[in-house]
């Protein structure tokens, strides 16, 4: 895997102390609330078993999947819920947590959706924004690091369905995605 990673772009080190930081913000900030995290499968599953780790108070997870990239590198736009949540979040402080912000339009499509179940708040923690590739705006409650247009992978990002098992987020390689 390591041969096919251009350059780290953030070490576990840093990623570990962010993911801290953010989990006692949030921990402050729901104070005697019990929030649902809905992780988005399946690129937020290190994120989230991380994240919610560093959250001392209680809260459930739930998940959904959506597609919009299939195998590729490059995203088609169109979102399709593959997955959805099999509780009702109506009156619930939703927190989505996501690997990635890219176009946005995977988070605007869940918006969008989770706002007509009438969660009582509902708000957005990203591990990684790419703000140069953004098609619409999304706020951001939580964001981990802004990382540059590049095609990053691992910490649960992935390429093909690998490499999100490497330990840390770092550039895949052109020669992975552009090899005929
Ligand atoms: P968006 O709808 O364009 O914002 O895309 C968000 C989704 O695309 C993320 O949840 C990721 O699954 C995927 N994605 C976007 N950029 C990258 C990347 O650099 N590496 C791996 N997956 C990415
Ligand atoms: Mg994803």
């Amino acid at each position: 895997m390591e041969k096919d990673i251009a350059r780290i772009l953030i070490p576990k080190e840093e990623i570990a102390k962010r993911v801290r930081e953010l989990g006692a913000v949030i921990t402050a900030d729901y104070q005697g609330r019990t929030p649902v995290l809905v992780g988005i499968l399946k690129g937020s599953v290190i994120f989230m078993s991380d994240l919610a780790r560093a959250i001392d108070l209680p809260c459930s997870f739930e998940f959904m999947q959506v597609s919009s990239y299939g195998s590729g590198s490059k995203t088609t736009g169109a979102v399709k819920i593959l997955l959805d949540l099999n509780c009702d979040i109506a009156g619930q402080d939703v927190i989505i947590v996501e690997d990635i912000l890219d176009s946005g339009l995977t988070l605007s499509y869940l918006l969008a959706q989770l706002r007509t179940r009438s969660p009582a708040s509902l708000k957005i923690c990203t591990l990684l924004d790419k703000p140069a590739r953004h098609r619409v705006d999304i706020p951001v409650d939580y964001l981990g690091f802004t990382v540059e247009d590049a095609f990053l992978v691992g910490y649960g990002l992935d390429y093909a369905g690998r490499y999100r098992n490497l330990p840390y987020v770092g550039e895949l390689s052109r020669a992975v995605y552009e090899s005929p």
